[in-house]
């Protein structure tokens, strides 16, 4: 357990860097499989979920080194096309491994994923894709078989452009004989990334960031090094970080036309912003104003991913600022907990209504999820007096150092691990004699 001790009320002055993407990194490390060669990934962030996948690469029989930020994966060695359920329940992303093997095995055994409890998070548009490209899979409670499969290039319809079934299909069309079309298909940022790693391994993908996608075959090269792209959702937390405690930040290294939904919101709030091609400059007074309306939705709309830090930053904001959650049933999980900081937010179904208080004040929460527990955070920041956030490890899986980070920027905040004898929980002895 970490327990984020935050002193609330400092502005955030300063420059820092965003790290590369956790939802790039996860299909490009899975997409490894396919590469008869090496694969050199550099800018990987340190995160939990990463370590889930490096550890599913080791599980099949690849070689997987890390130095820096540097990924060195070597999948010509694998040994085995199954996944065991503790590896499977680390994080959502180890279904994307289902795609990759069939390509590379043309078969797979594994269980259903883990990930955040956002609602029913089901794999049904996953499997109808696969099976589309030929793919035989059988269920059996929480396992997933996927019998030795002749792949062929299909059609597939997407009735939902999910991020994930697109990610799997694009995996495994690259094994299928002849050309397969994915109409329907997520148009985020990160299918983009995947298509730019495939084609760099030798396959022929075209359509990324369109909702056709194309997929002609796969040639399979040699060595190929690749370097991950910045993660516009932790570039948005920071943004999101300053507007709501004022200040000014620079924020380097990312690419501003991909969260530029928030950026706009986060204007309409009243914070200054310049964006160069690869920085955003943010500057907020601290006393913002309600927000309006903001809807959750694929790609290019306003990502379900930062509704929770943007929701954080609005808490003082005077008026009321109106979500609706359109992507995930259960995605609210950090309202309860804000409300014991003394925010004001009304939940009905999808909507949550967030009046402006004028004070936060620090309490004792519970980080609920990865991006409910930046939430929590981030209103730390904006809380007067002393913020415990209780997290089991949900902001490790896709925060790289973000404690350093806003400290950098004047934060006052440290992590203490519970059992650590920080004096915390734990009473300190008396005095003998
Ligand atoms: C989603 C987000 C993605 C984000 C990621 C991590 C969207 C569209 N996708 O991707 O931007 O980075 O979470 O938090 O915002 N669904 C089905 N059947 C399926 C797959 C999905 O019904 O087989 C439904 C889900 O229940 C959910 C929606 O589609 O309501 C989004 O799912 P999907 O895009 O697949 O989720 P992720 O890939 O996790």
């Amino acid at each position: 357990m970490d327990i984020w001790r935050i002193r609330g009320g400092r502005r955030l002055e300063g420059e820092c860097a965003a790290q590369g993407s956790k939802n790039a990194s996860l299909p490009i490390l899975a997409a490894c499989l396919l590469c008869p060669g090496t694969v050199e990934l550099s800018r990987v962030p340190c995160l939990r979920d990463v370590d889930a996948a490096l550890a599913i690469l080791r599980h099949l029989g690849c070689r997987a080194e890390q130095a820096g930020d540097r990924i060195y994966i070597d999948a010509s060695g694998i040994t085995s096309c199954e996944i065991p359920h503790e590896l499977m329940v680390q994080m959502r992303s180890s279904v994307i491994f289902m795609g990759a093997l069939l390509a590379r095995c043309g078969q797979a055994r594994l269980s259903l994923p883990g990930g955040c409890q956002l609602g029913k998070r089901p794999i049904d548009l996953h499997l109808a894709a696969l099976r589309k490209l030929g793919a035989v899979i059988e269920e059996d409670g929480g396992e997933i078989r996927c019998a030795p499969s002749v792949l062929r290039g299909a059609e597939i319809l997407l009735p939902f452009p999910s991020v994930g079934a697109t990610e799997n299909a694009m995996l495994a069309a690259c094994a299928a004989r002849g050309e397969t079309l994915i109409r329907g298909a997520a148009r985020e940022p990160e299918i983009q990334a995947l298509q730019g790693a495939l084609r760099a391994m030798g396959a022929d993908v075209r359509g990324a960031g369109t909702d056709t996608l194309r997929i002609s075959g796969f040639r399979g090269r040699g060595c190929v090094r690749l370097r991950i792209p910045p993660d516009r959702i932790a570039a948005a937390t920071l943004a999101c970080a300053c507007a709501g405690t004022g200040g000014k930040i620079c924020i380097r290294d990312c690419d501003p036309g991909q969260f530029s939904t928030v950026l706009y919101f986060l204007n309409q709030a009243g914070c200054d912003i310049i964006t160069k091609h690869d920085r955003v400059t943010l500057s907020s007074e601290g006393a913002l104003r309600a927000a309006g309306q903001i809807a959750t939705a694929p790609y290019p709309g306003f990502p379900t991913d930062a509704q929770p830090v943007l929701m954080a930053a609005l808490l003082r904001a005077e008026g009321e600022s109106v979500f609706t959650e359109n992507i995930f049933e259960n995605r609210y999980r950090q309202v309860p907990e804000l409300r014991r900081l003394g925010a004001d937010i009304l939940l009905k179904g999808r909507e949550a209504r967030v009046r402006g208080v004028r004070r936060l004040h620090g309490a004792a929460v519970n980080a609920t999820d990865l991006r409910g527990g930046a939430s929590m955070i981030l209103a730390g920041l904006c809380a007067e007096g002393e913020t415990l956030v209780r997290d089991s490890g949900h902001v490790a899986r896709g925060y790289e150092d973000l404690d350093g980070c806003l400290r950098s920027l004047g934060a006052e905040l440290t992590i203490q691990r519970e059992g650590e004898n920080h004096g915390l929980y734990i009473q300190k002895p008396q005095a003998l004699g």
